[in-house]
């Protein structure tokens, strides 16, 4: 008997609900299959949060996510809510259900595939075989450091104020996460900060040193975070993982994306502590926004959603063998030359969001009957 697994979908806004779409068609043909029994339960995030309930996230969202073996979101955000009080804007509650899920560490692949090399801005002999993860730390930082706020000074100025913070904790958690996955690749970690200018990076620095004790065989590179965005670009062939935290991770991430051609084909894993019953809280996301500008229209590309599925599928639904074919049928479809309009070329096939979901099941077929 298949175990069953439990799976929040959060939609959420704009292009979201249109890629979730092609991951809920995937997880139906699972289930058809019997390859496992994946049991879906749908909440609204974001902005469709807002206009249900009133707030960007319900603690009854929080609750079914914290109890699911993981939750799979679209995309939060849109013009819709700009004008929303900063607090409830749909992108505070992304940031809410990952500080309330503790998921302290993002892992960010950038991974070039062959077929598209050319949809790089980068020469191809800089970003080819390209394999990056950049782990980032998701709940401290300049994100949720006290005191924040814009505040009046007595000269009738205004303040705006965030605030920078990080624990030896905070700090050893993260890197272990980095250490334990370079492990598994290249052996590799780059950890970066700004230790120059900011005692949270003097800190972050010494702490991920000092961790290193107990990774010897990993190879510890410390670069600050300006140099990495300049050596991304520069020989990106250089990094296995880089860690770093909360803020540089956002900027190094989307600029890791770019190298590989598109922002509609990263996925992402949020991860928290695992407790003592196994249990580990997970959220699994593309890289990309919401696009308000193509929403609606079948136009978008679901890869980065169905690829952050696979990661899913691997590190909580102890599915393995289906993330490799997940990952299989997304380098097969490009091979053939499908593309969504994000990433199409001369001479290849422009196909809508829906119907490279169904590619994407056909090349599904293929596979598990060769594995069979
Ligand atoms: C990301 C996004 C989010 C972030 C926004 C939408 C809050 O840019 O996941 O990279 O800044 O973390
Ligand atoms: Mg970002």
């Amino acid at each position: 008997m298949t175990t069953t697994r439990h799976v929040l979908i959060t939609p959420g806004d704009g292009i979201g609900p249109e890629v979730m779409a092609e991951v809920k068609k995937i997880i139906a043909w699972i289930n058809d299959e019997n390859l496992s029994h994946l049991q879906v339960t749908e909440c609204p995030i974001g902005g469709a949060s807002i206009d249900a309930h009133g707030v960007p996230v319900t603690d009854e969202t929080i609750e079914l996510g914290k109890k699911a073996d993981c939750v799979l979101l679209g995309a939060v955000g849109g013009p819709k809510w700009n004008d929303v009080d900063y607090a409830i804007r749909p992108e505070a509650g992304l940031l809410k259900i990952r500080k309330e899920l503790g998921l302290f560490a993002n892992l960010r692949p950038a991974i070039v595939f062959d077929a598209l090399i050319a949809a790089s801005t980068l020469k191809p002999e800089i970003v080819r075989g390209l394999d990056i993860m950049i782990v980032r730390e998701l709940t401290g930082g300049v994100y949720f450091g006290e005191p924040r706020g814009i505040f009046n000074m007595p000269n009738g100025e205004r303040q705006g104020v965030n605030t920078q913070t990080y624990t030896t904790s905070e700090i050893h958690r993260v890197a272990r996460v980095a250490f334990d996955l370079a492990r598994k690749r290249n052996n590799k970690v780059c950890s970066c900060e700004k230790a120059n200018v900011m005692e949270s990076g003097k800190l972050w620095r010494e702490e991920v040193t000092k961790l290193h004790v107990d990774y010897a065989d990993v190879e510890l590179t410390h670069m600050y975070a300006d140099n990495c965005a300049m050596q991304l670009l520069r020989n990106p062939h250089q990094f296995d993982v880089i860690v770093t935290d909360n803020l540089f991770g956002d900027i190094l991430s989307d600029e890791a994306s770019m190298l590989t051609g598109s922002l509609g084909m990263l996925p992402s894993a949020s991860l928290g502590e695992r407790d003592k019953s196994g249990h580990q809280n997970a959220l699994y996301e593309p890289v990309h926004g919401s696009a308000p500008d193509i929403a609606g229209q079948n136009k978008a590309n679901p890869l980065a959603a169905i690829l952050s599925f696979a990661m899913a599928l691997r590190f909580s639904l102890d599915l393995p063998a289906l993330a490799d074919h997940i990952d299989a049928a997304a380098r097969n479809v490009l091979d053939k030359g499908l593309r969504t309009a994000d990433i199409m070329a001369e001479g290849c096939t422009l196909l809508s969001t829906s119907e490279m979901g169904d590619a994407i099941i056909n090349e599904l077929k293929t596979q598990v009957k060769k594995a069979a």
